[in-house]
């Protein structure tokens, strides 16, 4: 079966009501293949809108983070259930920014995953190395050290439900991007380090590359074989552009 093709929004502490409403009208009306879905994860405070907006059964509601904890005294923080209650269907777990701005561990992500899937968001799981890991040629190792507290936590064939974005940090908001051969290099790791655990449910599982996408690049990213799609942050705040994206991801 072919894989899901995933183009994600990560509109990240950007956006207002403004480009709720220019997203969704340019966006409604598109026709996308069956086997895309594209997510928007704007900030929550906007989940609502968005909700009320979207009139397109390809397009899904993304938040950018969630609690791990069910509810309770957590100031500041969003659970799963209040997720559900404003239709949210996917979440951004793990991201660069979470990990190194707001100390997120692999332990708390693994736990976030886990609390993710058991309430029936899909987890868009990001993963990558910092600049001076790719130089010192520890990719591998921090990528599997990334992955493998996830699947002791979930169990690897719960990664039938769990999306995964590589985001090489040093691509994040540069405008370095990987090149599709080297993206794709790093896709297969992952794919081929899941398989050690499951060949069928890594072969399932939907890889997205992050880092600097933008409309000039984003068809030869999405044409490598291990390449799912992506998860766009700048250029998702640009209509127009999103757009190119969108349709790069459908291969026209
Ligand atoms: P960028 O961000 O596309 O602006 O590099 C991607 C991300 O951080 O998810």
């Amino acid at each position: 079966m072919p894989r899901q093709r995933i183009i994600a929004a990560n509109w990240k502490m950007n956006g207002n009501l403004a480009l709720v409403d220019t997203m969704t009208s340019e966006l409604n009306n598109i026709k996308f293949s069956d086997d895309v879905k594209v997510v928007i994860c704007p900030s929550f405070v906007y989940l609502s809108a968005l909700s009320a907006k979207i009139a397109n059964n390809n397009i899904k509601l993304g938040a950018q983070n969630i609690s791990e904890h069910a509810s309770g005294a957590y100031t500041g923080e969003v659970s799963a259930d209040m997720l559900n209650e404003m239709s949210a269907s996917y979440v951004i777990i793990g991201h660069s920014e979470r990990r190194s701005i707001f100390g997120e561990t692999d332990k708390q992500i693994a736990l976030k995953v886990k609390f993710a899937l058991a309430n029936g968001l899909t987890p868009i799981l990001c993963i990558g190395e910092s600049e001076a890991e790719r130089v010192e040629e520890k990719t591998d190792a921090v990528l599997s050290q990334q992955l493998q507290p996830v699947i002791d936590e979930i169990g690897i064939e719960s990664f039938k439900d769990v999306v995964i974005a590589y985001e090489p940090v040093w691509a994040i908001g540069t405008g370095k991007t990987a090149s599709p051969e080297m993206a794709q290099e790093t896709h297969q790791f992952i794919r081929q380090f899941l398989a050690k655990n499951n060949a069928e449910i890594a072969e399932g599982v939907s890889l997205l590359y992050g880092g600097s996408v933008n409309a000039a690049n984003s068809k030869e990213l999405f044409a490598q074989t291990d390449i799912d799609g992506g998860l766009i942050g700048g250029a998702s705040l640009k209509v127009d552009e999103f757009k190119i994206i969108c349709s790069a991801a459908q291969g026209s």
